[in-house]
Order: C-alpha cells, then sequence, then structure tokens
C-alpha cells in the first residue's frame, strides 16, 4: 500500500506517537486528519504541516469516550473526504499505580479511552469503509498488551482487550476488505508517562527514568508506517520488551522472575 494521495484519520494526533505518525504519513503524501481533545495543539501541528505542502491537513477535534463527540467528528470526516483508507487508533492514556491504590473509577477511566474509545471510533466508520470497498484500522496497543507489567494492571488489562478484539474484527471483515495491524511499541519517550493516571485519578506528572532513554516517537512512527504499507497484522517494536515477550511465551518462569523484578518507571 502507498500514501500517496490517501486519506487517514488519526486520533491522539496532538502528542507524542499520533503526532509523529501525522507528520510521517504527511510526508509520505497522505491527506491527515487530525484529532484529539487539544484542539490548540492540532491547530499548531496543521500550521506545521501546511507549511510544507497546504490543504492536506485538517483539525477535527474529537474525545474518543464521549459517543456524541465521536459522531460529529464521523460526520465531519465524511464531509472533508470523499473515503477513508486508514484509521488510526492511537488515543490513549496510561496509569502508574499499584492495583491496591486503584480505584474502580480509575479502572474504568482507563478502559473508556484505551479501549471503548478505539471501538466507538471504529464503530463510527467501519459500515462506511466497507461500503466504499475497504480500508485498513491501526491499532495503537502495546507490549503491554502482550504481557503484565507492574504499575499498569489495568492498562495492561485495556491494551489485551484491544488485542483480542481487533484479532476478531479482522477475521471477520477480511472479505470486507478491511485490514488491520496491531502497533505494540515497548517504551517510547512521549507524554504518556506524564499524562498517566494514578490511583485516584490524579496526573501522575513525571517522565520515567527508563521511558526516557528510549526509541524516539520519530522512530516510531516510521516502523508502523512501514507496517502499515507492507499490510503486517502485527508489529512488536522495542528491542528490551520484545525479549520480555519472548520469555512471556517460551520461558514463562523466567518472565514470572523478571516481570517481578524490573524496574517499572
Ligand atoms: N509512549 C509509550 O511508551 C507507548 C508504548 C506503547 C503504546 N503506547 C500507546 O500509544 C498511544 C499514544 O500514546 P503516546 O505515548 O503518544 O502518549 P501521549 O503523548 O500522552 O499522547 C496521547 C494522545 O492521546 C490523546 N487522548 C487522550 N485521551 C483522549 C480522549 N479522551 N479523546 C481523544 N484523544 C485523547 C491525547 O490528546 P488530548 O489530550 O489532546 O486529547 C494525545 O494526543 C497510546 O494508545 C498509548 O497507549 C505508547
Amino acid at each position: 500500500m502507498t500514501f500517496e494521495g490517501r486519506t487517514i484519520w488519526i486520533t491522539g494526533a496532538s502528542s507524542g506517537i499520533g503526532k509523529a505518525l501525522a507528520s510521517e504519513f504527511f510526508r509520505r503524501g497522505a491527506i491527515v486528519i487530525l484529532s484529539a481533545r487539544s484542539t490548540d495543539k492540532l491547530e499548531a501541528l496543521k500550521a506545521e504541516l501546511d507549511h510544507r505542502s497546504p490543504g492536506r491537513a485538517h483539525v477535527v477535534p474529537c474525545d474518543v469516550t464521549d459517543g456524541a463527540s465521536v459522531e460529529l467528528a464521523a460526520a465531519a470526516v465524511k464531509r472533508l473526504a470523499g473515503r477513508l483508507d486508514i484509521l488510526v487508533n492511537n488515543a490513549g492514556v496510561g496509569q502508574r499505580s499499584r492495583v491496591l491504590e486503584t480505584s474502580p473509577d480509575v479502572e474504568r477511566a482507563l478502559f473508556e479511552v484505551n479501549f471503548f474509545g478505539a471501538v466507538a471510533v471504529t464503530r463510527s466508520v467501519l459500515p462506511w469503509m466497507v461500503e466504499r470497498g475497504g480500508g485498513h484500522i491501526v491499532v495503537l496497543s502495546s507490549m503491554a498488551g502482550k504481557f503484565g507489567f507492574p504499575l499498569r494492571s489495568t492498562y495492561c488489562a485495556s491494551k489485551h482487550a484491544l488485542q483480542g478484539y481487533f484479532d476478531t474484527l479482522r477475521a471477520e471483515l477480511y472479505r470486507e476488505k478491511i485490514g488491520v495491524t496491531l502497533v505494540c511499541p515497548g517504551r517510547i519517550p512521549t507524554e504518556i508517562s506524564r499524562n498517566s493516571m494514578t490511583g485516584d485519578g490524579s496526573r501522575y506528572g513525571k517522565m520515567d527514568a527508563v521511558q526516557a532513554r528510549r526509541m524516539s516517537p520519530e522512530r516510531c512512527a516510521r516502523i508502523v508506517a512501514y507496517a502499515v504499507r507492507r499490510e503486517r497484522k502485527e508489529i512488536l517494536i522495542g528491542a528490551p520488551e520484545r525479549l520480555l515477550y519472548f520469555f512471556r511465551r517460551f520461558c514463562p518462569p523466567l518472565y514470572y522472575r523478571l516481570a517481578e523484578r524490573v524496574s517499572p518507571i
């Protein structure tokens, strides 16, 4: 698949991986539709992209946890574009709290963004994609969707849920030419650590030391774009977490020991 002239809707485009993906797809010739709640940040990104090549970036504000906002955004996307080639479900929020300290409200809030948000946005355009002859859905899961990791119990659960849902969607809709790429990055230095929810719902507000040293969002975006271009069904990004995933799959006792000892921040 090429990106030249394709329309790509990206949620969570105001920051981090979503912003880097928008820039990468734009660089490869796509028309990008930028969504998130922070309209000012989206407008700043649009201005930057317009400066590079005018008229190929659009801002459509959207809160993925609000059904009415998602429907309005989907209607705006349909007005803006004759068809939607690729949807990138990227909006997400992290967690930094132990199970014992995490309130049920926080657990639900994490699922509302990370799981139900992606499902709602997908649902809002999927029939249209099918009607127009197909499309591709990119889902930002995580290595946390492959194994458990301390301080991220519900975050991990929400990403595992994405895996089950979108593996099923792919299997059900391949005849309708709907493809799915599940993206599972390890730690990438974005705002995710600072924006993470703590056990009482307050913002964590710190950049984790380990996170700060890892692969840049721009490099991650280049790897994702390559995987989408090749229509890969799943991609794991980040060497240390891939090793942990390997242990989880092929040598579980080693994973159990490492998961107890690994630095979660
Ligand atoms: N960074 C990592 O280490 C890492 C690793 C694996 C997976 N991921 C996944 O990658 C995705 C992007 O994360 P990131 O690292 O780029 O984090 P980030 O810098 O904090 O960006 C998160 C994005 O999600 C948006 N968002 C949050 N809540 C939203 C809502 N209710 N409605 C619409 N947009 C919302 C934010 O925009 P507004 O606040 O403006 O709405 C922001 O654009 C997430 O799904 C995350 O789980 C990240």
